[in-house]
């Protein structure tokens, strides 16, 4: 009988020191030397040291960027996909050496964590652009921030001290240990793990509910952190999804919960990254449909899908579950794939996201063949908001 996942790499890391611990560990790092962290940077350390990059326990050494550029492997054989640096400035870098500590700084002047220095390297951001994004035009977005990085990286264990405070939806951010201890205790075996940045549309409620017709329940798992400025805010998402999920969902068999971490829009490499982490969460499968975590035309529609013969079912330990283009088709009077529906393209009813963010950004409602009533009306009024903030 299938059980919950064992965690990438087969532990699951816990780089968190809390309570007394804690607080002395904070003391002692006031005194050490620091290195300033950006949003980003600060979302890759709550997620190391929560487990969720288990079998990561810090950020990457040039010996494990190497690899992983040019295995997709770390070092030690285990699978993985997106490097996870810590970028510090040339001078930052050379101030330090390794086998000292330094205190970790976020934006807002606190210290989050500590970083025990093994590496200290200059970062050649052309190959790792190719590597990972098979391009290194700065076009691409996730090759405009890598660019954007500081040049040099430090790498080591870290030490996590603090968590952000969460101003919205804080009762959906999840520990990859709650996340399995849920599922286990609703006795589900078999979990798929859905990863989004867009707002919800009738295909990704088809593809997910093709998934629960085969598995015990669905983790909707949409990403929160760092996007590029034209996707639609997380918030105005998270709350599309109450929605629909109020709606539309058995309760029972979906759990909901917020993904931490930055989008890299490296489409295939980021499908595997993908998984894997949803594994470290607990799913036992993982939803890929079309042009997964792509951007504009960089990949083919099914190379994130593709990507996934490289490795053996072992040594990922996730099944992908891969999805057809999905669409509304009138013909057929319902949600279909090429694989599931004979009829023409006229008979289809596809909107790009684009369109639907111009759609919406008009005040208007997509065609509910598109987007459920009751979720157009959260993301027009979200949208709304969004654009009296900023005007
Ligand atoms: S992603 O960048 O997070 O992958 P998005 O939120 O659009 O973007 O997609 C979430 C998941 O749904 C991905 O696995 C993606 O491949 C899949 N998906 C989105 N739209 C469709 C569609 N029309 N047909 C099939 N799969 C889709």
């Amino acid at each position: 009988m299938a059980s919950l996942s064992v965690p990438h790499g087969g532990t699951l890391i816990n780089r968190e020191l809390t309570g007394e611990a804690r607080d002395a560990a904070l003391a002692a790092a006031a005194s050490l030397p620091k290195i300033p962290i950006t949003e980003w940077t600060l979302s890759d350390l709550e997620l190391i040291g929560i487990g969720g990059f288990s079998p990561l326990t810090g950020f990457f050494t040039k010996a494990e960027w190497e690899s992983v550029l040019d295995t997709m492997h770390l070092p030690d054989g285990t699978v993985w996909t997106i490097p996870v640096v810590l970028p510090v400035s040339e001078e930052t870098a050379r101030s330090f050496q390794v086998g000292s500590r330094a205190a970790l700084v976020a934006e807002d002047g606190l210290i989050y964590g500590t970083i025990d220095i093994t590496d200290i390297w200059a970062c050649d951001k052309v190959r790792e652009a190719q590597a990972v994004f098979l391009t290194t035009e700065d076009a691409h977005p996730g090759v405009a921030r890598v660019y954007e990085r500081e040049p040099w990286c430090i790498g080591g264990p870290i030490t996590l001290l603090r968590r952000q405070t969460r101003a919205q939806f804080a009762e959906y951010y999840f520990d990859p240990a709650e996340t399995r201890k849920a599922f286990a205790d609703r006795g589900w075996q078999t979990v798929v793990g859905f990863q989004t940045r867009n707002p919800v549309h009738r295909a990704h409620e088809y593809i997910q509910k093709c998934a629960l017709e085969t598995v015990d329940a669905l983790f909707l798992n949409p990403l929160v952190g760092q996007t590029k400025s034209d996707d639609i805010p997380a918030d105005v998402r998270m709350r599309s999804y109450e929605v629909l999920l109020k709606n539309y969902y058995p309760l029972d068999r979906v759990f909901f919960g917020a993904y931490p971490a930055a989008m890299r829009y490296a489409g295939p490499r980021e499908a595997v990254f993908h998984a894997i982490v949803r594994k470290n969460y607990g799913c036992t499968h993982f939803i890929v449909g079309r042009d997964h975590a792509g951007v504009g035309s960089y990949y083919g529609t099914y190379d994130a899908q593709k990507i996934f013969s490289n490795f053996t079912a072992e040594e990922l330990g996730i099944q992908p579950m891969f999805f057809e283009n999905s669409f509304y088709c009138q013909k057929c009077d319902g949600m279909a794939s090429d694989k599931t529906c004979p009829h023409s393209s006229e008979d289809r009813y596809i909107l790009s996201g684009t369109k639907v963010r111009a759609i919406l950004r008009a005040g208007e409602r997509p065609s509910p063949k598109f987007t459920r009533p009751e979720v157009a009306d959260v993301l027009v009024a979200g949208l709304a908001e969004v654009s009296t903030v900023e005007s």
